[in-house]
Formats: structure tokens, C-alpha cells, sequence
């Protein structure tokens, strides 16, 4: 596997691999899992070549998020990477990414402003900015995204759409760990008895779809939802909710393809989920 930072480099990689066929991006902020790893996998089977992004993007965290803490583990990172068979790793630094004077944002209005784009405000034109950034940069034929970030995913395919880029978006399912807490990079930051509480997330999400697969009300099985996080030491619930899967608003009603997605803070930790119902 190739190890580039500087674009300089970069481009010459990028040139020897588009040469031998078709290639996939996969971007991450790094701290890899098997969530990540799944993406590089599925990358594989799309295209003949696979790159990844480590990029920790200043622009998609807002102040007094954990941009700092966030954790950095580049050489463990790499060596995971190619051990799944990645052929170029990309670290550009950020003044690399956003050079003196960047001044440009991508913003994808309604998909981004209910939920994530809520709770964390600017954050998904952080993300539309650096993702339209790395896709520029890279020009894979296919892009790899995880449906753990649920709303991230209609996001950037929505940007592609709309801007017309010459690249097909790709969504995996989430990988979870054998209890069902969703892999997350922000797993590290939980305490043992913090971990073990977490999974009071999926567990409440899938008693949600049962109860609503049951014909439960939804607004009860939402109710049911929130209480369980609550019993379960969660100090924060940004939102749980039932949303159509296309539009991302919410559902009163079950109907067409619909999502559970739910947002929460265990001790200082903000842990996202979702499921299709
Ligand atoms: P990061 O959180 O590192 O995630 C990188 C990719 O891995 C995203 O597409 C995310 O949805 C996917 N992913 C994370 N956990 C997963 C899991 N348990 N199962 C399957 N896929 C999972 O998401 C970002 O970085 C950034 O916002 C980024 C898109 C790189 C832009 O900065």
C-alpha cells in the first residue's frame, strides 16, 4: 500500500492506479474498525483499486466538540488498511485540504438541517465541503459510505446528484459488535460501565421496530424508546425518531421505506444509531 500526504505525491499514485482499471474511495476520519474495514471490502468487490481517506475535518465539528480528543492512531491505521487490501492511503494535512484563504462550502439544504444537522449545527456543510474536497481530488468511480451515519449518507448523495459528479455512491450496513452496540471510533471513549450501558441504544431502537412492526403507535414505541436510554443512564436524547428513509422527515404514521434513528449522550459521549424498519 502506497502512504501519501502531499498532493504532489498523490497525484502520481492516483495516475498508476487508474491505470490498471477502476477505482473506489473510501474516506474516514481514522481511529479504524471493522465498520471501516467492511467499507474497504465492499470497495474491493466495486473496483479494481481501492483508496482511503484519514482526514480528522476541522470543518465538521463544531466548538466544544471533541475535534481535540478525537482519537489518532495513524500508524495502526495503516497497517490495518493494507491488511484489508487497500492499495493508497491518503493523510493530507489540513492546510493541505483547506490551503490560506479556503473560502468555499458546500451546503446541502433540508436533507441537512433536521436531526445530526440540529444538534450539531454547520456540521454537515462540514462534511459536504471536505467529501466534494476529497472526491475532487481523488476521481474515483465509486465512493463508499456506512449507513451508521445514516443522514450523512442521504447527504452526500444528494450533493453527487445535485453537482452531477462522476462518481457512484455506495452505502454498507452497520457493523456491530456481538452485543449490537454499533462500531464507532467514539467507542474508545466510553468507560467499562459506560460500554456496558450503551447498548441500551440498539436494544431500545430494535424494541422500537418490533413494537411498531406490532402496531404499536409510533409516538408510544418512540415514548417506550426514550424511556428505556433513560433507564439505562443516558443523560442527553438529542432525538429519537421515526423518519422516512428518502426525505429524512419525520413519520407520524408507518409507511413506505422508513428508518429508526436516535441520537444520545452516555457520561460525555454522543453515540448515534439507526435501523431500518
Ligand atoms: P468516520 O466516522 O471515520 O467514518 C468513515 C466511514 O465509515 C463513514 O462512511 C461511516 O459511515 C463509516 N462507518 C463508521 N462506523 C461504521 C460501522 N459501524 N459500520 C459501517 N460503517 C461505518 O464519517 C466520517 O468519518 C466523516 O464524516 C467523513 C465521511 C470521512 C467526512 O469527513
Amino acid at each position: 500500500m502506497q502512504i501519501v500526504r502531499s498532493s504532489e505525491d498523490l497525484a502520481p499514485g492516483l495516475a498508476a492506479l487508474k491505470r490498471s482499471g477502476t477505482l473506489a474511495l473510501v474516506p474516514t476520519m481514522g481511529a479504524l474498525h471493522a465498520g471501516h474495514l467492511a467499507l474497504i471490502e465492499e470497495a474491493r468487490r466495486r473496483a479494481d483499486k481501492v483508496a482511503a481517506t484519514i482526514f480528522v475535518n476541522p470543518m465538521q465539528f463544531g466548538a466544544g466538540e471533541d475535534l481535540d480528543r478525537y482519537p489518532r492512531r495513524e500508524t495502526e491505521d495503516a497497517r490495518m488498511l493494507e491488511k484489508a487490501g487497500c492499495d493508497l492511503l491518503w493523510l493530507p494535512a489540513v492546510s493541505e485540504v483547506y490551503p490560506e484563504g479556503f473560502s468555499t462550502r458546500v451546503s446541502v439544504s433540508g436533507l441537512s438541517d433536521r436531526w445530526e444537522g440540529e444538534a450539531r449545527p454547520g456540521h454537515f456543510d462540514g462534511v459536504a465541503t471536505v467529501v466534494a474536497r476529497l472526491l475532487l481530488s481523488v476521481g474515483p468511480d465509486v465512493a463508499v459510505f456506512g449507513e451508521k451515519d445514516f443522514q450523512q449518507l442521504a447527504v452526500i448523495r444528494r450533493m453527487v446528484r445535485d453537482l452531477a459528479m462522476p462518481v457512484e455512491v455506495v452505502g454498507v450496513a452497520t457493523v456491530r459488535e456481538a452485543d449490537g452496540l454499533a462500531l464507532s471510533s467514539r467507542n474508545a471513549y466510553l468507560s467499562a460501565d459506560e460500554r456496558s450501558r450503551a447498548v441500551a441504544l440498539p436494544k431500545a431502537l430494535e424494541a422500537a421496530r418490533e413494537a411498531i412492526r406490532g402496531g404499536t403507535a409510533v409516538s408510544a414505541a418512540l415514548r417506550g424508546a426514550k424511556q428505556a436510554l433513560v433507564d439505562a443512564g443516558f443523560l442527553r436524547i438529542d432525538y429519537v425518531a421515526l423518519i422516512d428513509a428518502a426525505t429524512l422527515e419525520p413519520l407520524d404514521e408507518p409507511g413506505g421505506e422508513m428508518r429508526l434513528i436516535a441520537a444520545a449522550v452516555i457520561g460525555t459521549t454522543r453515540l448515534i444509531d439507526n435501523m431500518a424498519v
